[in-house]
């Protein structure tokens, strides 16, 4: 207390004590609880993930069984919803009504909010009480599965189609595609042609690809969006309005929103042969090469190396996207620059996801929808570690440097010149 320290964009500020994501930026080294990424890649499963982020251990068969379950039981919702969706006009971004659609939901759920409940409502969850403690997994189960519906809602309402009611018997992504119906241009997407009377179904690689992507989002340590989280949590809301608050913070282009400013600048780079000139403008700061930089890597992210190897897969079924020569020139020829080389500035996450969501024929502004539906766990995992702290939740009030005008009398507005 007292002494104030400067520390814009928090570069250098720890706010928490955390034990569910590590990440070594100097040596591109990334853990959820532990484990690294290649492994939970290429070994797990996207709701295995989710499990061991927020409740910190691998499953065992029995507690994944219960979890897979209870989630995507959870997937239904109330009839009352579609009214809300249809309320959106037909061109309202997609994140624009997912992000309302999270505090909406909150509306149904008076057994989550601590204004209605009692401030001690998670309080007594740190405590180990056991009822106050279900009731706080079932709003965990009740959000990672309505994510999914929530999302897939929000994408059919613009096409002016039906909704789909989750689907028994799948995986958590197949159940997500299904919903979605989605109408691939290149028909790739499903197994069963559209126009065909057979049922939706996911296509296997694609579904996989998916599962993997979603791993690799599911948790970032404290970004923009985790850490907007904590704070809006920090005042105790239900935590349907913190993933609101989280879904706002990971809007914006710097954030969720870089994959698809990362295919809008492929597109206007248009071919290979453009690659220099863009990459001189980017030096001379008139244009961001987005899809690289990281405030904490400081090499390559060990994500987009996993995620290479997805769109290569991906691309066996729909066919390379035509904007893979331009990315490939873009990334060979930056990760030569000096510019970028000594700024450490290494392809992040999204320099390749875009892509993928692109060839799978999704359009660029479901691309941080897509980015969300993960994220809710990672979000969960910190809200949770926040809400079963032993020393009870502060709430998060930074304090600034005042740099404004000093005290001056106030002007009648008659005598103001
Ligand atoms: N293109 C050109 N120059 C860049 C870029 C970039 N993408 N990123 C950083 N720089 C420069 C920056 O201008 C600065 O140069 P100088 O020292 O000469 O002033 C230097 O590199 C250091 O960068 P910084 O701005 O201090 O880095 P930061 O930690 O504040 O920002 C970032 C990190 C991710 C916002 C930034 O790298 C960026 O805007 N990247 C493009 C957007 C992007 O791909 N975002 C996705 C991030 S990963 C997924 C996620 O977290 O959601």
């Amino acid at each position: 207390r007292g002494l104030r320290v400067f520390d814009r964009g928090f570069l250098n500020t720890a706010v928490i004590q955390s034990s569910i994501t590590y990440i070594d930026g100097d040596n591109g080294i990334l853990r959820y609880r532990g484990y690294p990424i290649e492994q939970l890649a290429s070994e797990s499963s996207f709701l295995e993930c989710a499990y061991l982020l927020i409740y910190g251990s691998l499953p065992t068969q029995a507690q994944l069984s219960l979890f897979d379950r209870e989630v995507l039981l959870h997937g239904l919702m109330h009839a009352d919803a579609t009214g809300f969706f249809r309320s959106f006009r037909y061109d309202a971004h997609p994140m624009a009504i997912l992000t309302s659609a999270f505090a909406y939901l909150g509306s149904y759920y008076g057994e989550a909010n601590p204004s209605l409940q009692g401030q001690d409502l998670y309080t007594k969850c740190a405590k180990g009480d056991p009822v106050a403690l279900q009731n706080m997994d079932r709003q965990i189960f009740r959000l990672i599965g309505k994510a999914t519906t929530l999302a897939a809602m929000a994408y059919r309402v613009r096409q002016g189609r039906e909704f789909v009611v989750p689907p028994t018997g799948m995986s958590y992504t197949e159940s997500f595609l299904y919903q979605l119906d989605h109408l691939s241009p290149t028909d790739a997407f499903s197994t069963s042609s559209s126009s065909s009377a057979t049922p939706y179904k996911p296509h296997p690689i694609l579904a996989r690809a998916l599962d993997i992507l979603f791993i690799l989002h599911a948790d970032h340590e404290l970004n923009a969006s985790s850490t907007t989280v904590l704070q809006a949590g920090s005042s105790l809301p239900d935590p349907y309005s913190v993933v609101a608050a989280g879904c706002a913070s990971l809007y914006g282009p710097l954030h969720g929103g870089a994959n698809e400013a990362v295919i809008r600048m492929l597109v206007s780079i248009g071919s290979p042969e453009n690659v220099p000139a863009f990459l001189a403008a980017v030096k001379r700061r008139e244009k961001v090469l987005s899809g690289f930089g990281h405030r904490v890597y400081k090499t390559s992210d060990p994500r987009s190396f996993i995620i290479r190897k997805v769109a290569d897969e991906v691309f066996t079924v729909t066919g390379p996207d035509p904007l893979l020569a331009t990315a490939m020139a873009l990334h060979d020829e930056a990760l030569k620059d000096d510019y970028f080389v000594s700024r450490k500035l290494a392809p992040n996450v999204d320099f390749w996801s875009g892509l993928i969501y692109r060839a799978m024929g999704f359009p660029m502004d479901f691309f941080p929808v897509l980015f969300v539906v993960p994220r809710v766990v990672g979000w969960l995992a910190h809200w949770r570690q926040m809400m079963l702290s032993p020393d009870g939740v502060k709430i998060w009030r930074p304090r600034q440097i005042y740099v404004g005008p000093p005290e001056r009398p106030f002007v009648l507005l008659n005598e103001r010149e």
